[in-house]
């Protein structure tokens, strides 16, 4: 079978599966405060209907899967499904990114079913602005979460900050200092322009600007190079006398596109080649319509074939915004 393989001769090994675009938080970057509209039950994919696009995917390369959301835990069955996905032939990696906010309930299950690779996104470290930030007072069980998870032992446990100007800039020094003791890759990733363009102007800080801030604040950041292949966009650094790692994801001020290895299965079984733009594959419907393995795999074909080479996104590109992360999964 051919590898995934697309028209700038870039090969698909990474696939993000979405399971539900629901959340148990509101952050606020991420979704509006009058609410949104959720995805319909029925156009939701099964699991089995999920797994059926995973092994394909895998019998074209693919070998890492991440579980996103949403929330990807707020969906029932997401631990089984977690076990399932490793029993594909040929995926042998399966991580999830995940708010934490289930974590202390399902760290153990999860763990049991296979899933080695967690990243957690946390905005603050302080309860007050966490809660103005996710609309919620949940901190707590954040770091519960975290704690249960390096308490079984996750081999990989990831931290995302969101970095925005004027909410949790000032705590920069704060969040590189958990990796003292914590063998955690702490990772700063710029903040992309989701829905709102002036608030996403206002709010951005750039990675170069946070590097700074650390080693004028904090110390030397020496980069340490670890050659995983299908690892995501960071690039990865060490405070000297540390045990963890300070991580930086610059999606906007220096994209990683020309090493992009992913493609996106939506909750509603949409394929995107690209997280900005709209373009998308429907899975969903020619599964539903009876395809065969051989038309799934002309529809791979076509995600490829108009798969774009890079984002393109600046400061004055209105234009390309991402219209929603919870329906992607980042
Ligand atoms: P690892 O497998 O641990 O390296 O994961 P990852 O960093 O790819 O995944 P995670 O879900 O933790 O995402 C971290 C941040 O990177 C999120 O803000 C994502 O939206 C962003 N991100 C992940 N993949 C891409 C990508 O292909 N393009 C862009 N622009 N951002 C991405
Ligand atoms: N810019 C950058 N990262 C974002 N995430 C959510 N919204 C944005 C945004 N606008 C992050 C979440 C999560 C990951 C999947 O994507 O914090 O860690
Ligand atoms: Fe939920 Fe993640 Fe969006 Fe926050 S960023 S509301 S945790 S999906």
């Amino acid at each position: 079978m051919t590898e995934l393989v697309d028209s700038f001769r870039r090969t698909v090994k990474y696939m993000r599966v979405s399971l539900t675009d629901r959340c148990n938080l509101r952050c606020n970057y991420c979704m509006p405060a009058w609410g949104m509209h959720w995805m319909e039950k029925d156009t939701l994919l099964s699991y089995d209907e999920m797994i059926r696009v995973i092994e394909l995917a895998a019998k074209r390369g693919v070998y890492k899967i991440r579980v996103t959301g949403g929330e990807p835990l707020v969906r029932k069955g997401a631990v089984d499904f977690i076990r399932r996905v490793g029993q594909v032939e040929g995926i042998t990696e399966v991580a999830m990114t995940t708010n934490a906010i289930l974590l202390k309930q399902y760290a153990q299950e999860l763990y049991d079913a296979g899933l080695r690779h967690l990243n957690i996104s946390l905005d603050s470290l302080n309860a007050d602005k966490f809660a103005a930030i996710t609309r919620g007072n949940q901190l707590e069980r954040v770091w519960e979460g975290i704690n249960e998870a390096i308490r079984i032992g996750f081999p990989s446990v990831k931290i995302n900050c969101v970095a925005q100007k004027g909410t949790n800039d000032d705590e920069i020094a704060d969040f590189v200092n958990l990796t003292r003791d914590m063998r955690i890759d702490m990772r700063f990733i710029e903040f992309m322009p989701v829905s709102d363009w002036e608030n996403w102007r206002k709010r951005y800080i750039g990675i170069e600007e946070i590097q700074q801030r650390i080693t004028e604040g904090v110390g030397e950041l020496i980069p340490v190079y670890d050659g995983d292949v299908a690892a995501g966009p960071a690039e990865n650094f060490r405070i000297p006398g540390y045990v963890g790692r300070v991580g930086f994801i610059h999606a906007i001020s220096n994209h990683f596109c020309d090493t992009c290895n992913r493609v996106r299965l939506t909750a509603d079984g949409k394929i995107r080649p690209c997280l900005f733009g709209k373009i998308e594959v429907d899975f969903r419907e020619a599964i539903r319509e009876g395809a065969t393995d051989a038309e799934l795999n002309d529809l791979f074909d076509e995600v490829l074939q108009i798969k774009p080479d890079a984002h393109n996104i600046t400061m004055e590109s209105p234009e390309k915004m991402l219209t929603s992360m919870t329906s992607i999964g980042g």
